[in-house]
C-alpha cells in the first residue's frame, strides 16, 4: 500500500519452524529472518550488527546450512528448519561447541559468539574433522574484534574431536 511518498507494508502471517517448534508470526514483506527472530520470537541470542551480510553475528542454520539472517527474507523461510543459538543446547546440557568455547575461554565480549557457534556448527556438518587452518578458513565469514581467533579455533577443533569421538 502507498500513502503519499511512503510505502507501507502490511503485516502478514508466516509459519516458521524454529528450534523444533512451529510458530505463527506477523511479518512485513521485507522483514528479514533476523527481524522476525528478534522482534516476534524474542530470540535475541542472534545478534544484529552490519545488516549487510558482512560480519556474521546474525548467523543461524536454515535446513542445516549457515545463513546470515540479516539478508534472508523471513518469507523465504516458511517450511524450513531454522536453528538459532537458543536451540543448540539439549535442555541443561550444552552443545559440544558451547562447552568447548567455555572450557577454552574463547569468549571475550561475547557479541560474535552466537554467530561464531552457529557458523562452526554448519561448518562441522560439512567437515567433521577439520584442521585448524580449515577451521580458520571455514569461519572467515564471522568477525571477532576481541579474541584474535586463536582460542576460537582451538575451541572448534576440540569440539570437533569430542563430537566425532561419540
Ligand atoms: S548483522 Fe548480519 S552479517 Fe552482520
Ligand atoms: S568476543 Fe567480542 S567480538 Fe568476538
Amino acid at each position: 500500500m502507498r500513502r503519499g511518498a511512503v510505502t507501507v507494508s502490511k503485516m502478514k502471517e508466516l509459519n516458521l519452524k524454529v528450534n523444533g517448534e512451529q510458530w505463527e508470526v506477523q511479518a512485513k514483506d521485507f522483514d528479514t529472518l533476523l527481524d522476525v527472530l528478534r522482534r516476534e520470537l524474542a530470540l535475541t541470542g542472534t545478534k544484529s550488527n552490519c545488516l549487510e551480510g558482512e560480519c556474521g553475528v546474525c548467523a543461524v542454520l536454515v535446513n542445516g546450512r549457515v545463513v546470515n539472517s540479516c539478508i534472508l527474507l523471513a518469507a523465504q523461510c516458511e517450511g524450513a528448519e531454522i536453528t538459532t543459538i537458543e536451540g543448540m543446547a539439549d535442555g541443561e546440557k550444552l552443545h559440544a561447541l558451547q562447552q568447548s568455547f567455555l572450557d577454552r575461554g574463547a569468549v571475550q565480549c561475547g557479541y560474535c559468539i552466537p554467530g561464531m557457534i552457529m557458523s562452526a556448527a554448519g561448518f562441522l556438518k560439512e567437515n567433521p574433522s577439520p584442521t585448524p587452518d580449515e577451521i580458520r578458513e571455514g569461519l572467515c565469514g564471522t568477525l571477532c574484534r576481541c579474541t584474535g581467533y586463536t582460542k576460537i579455533v582451538e575451541a572448534v577443533h576440540e569440539a570437533a574431536q569430542n563430537m566425532s569421538a561419540k
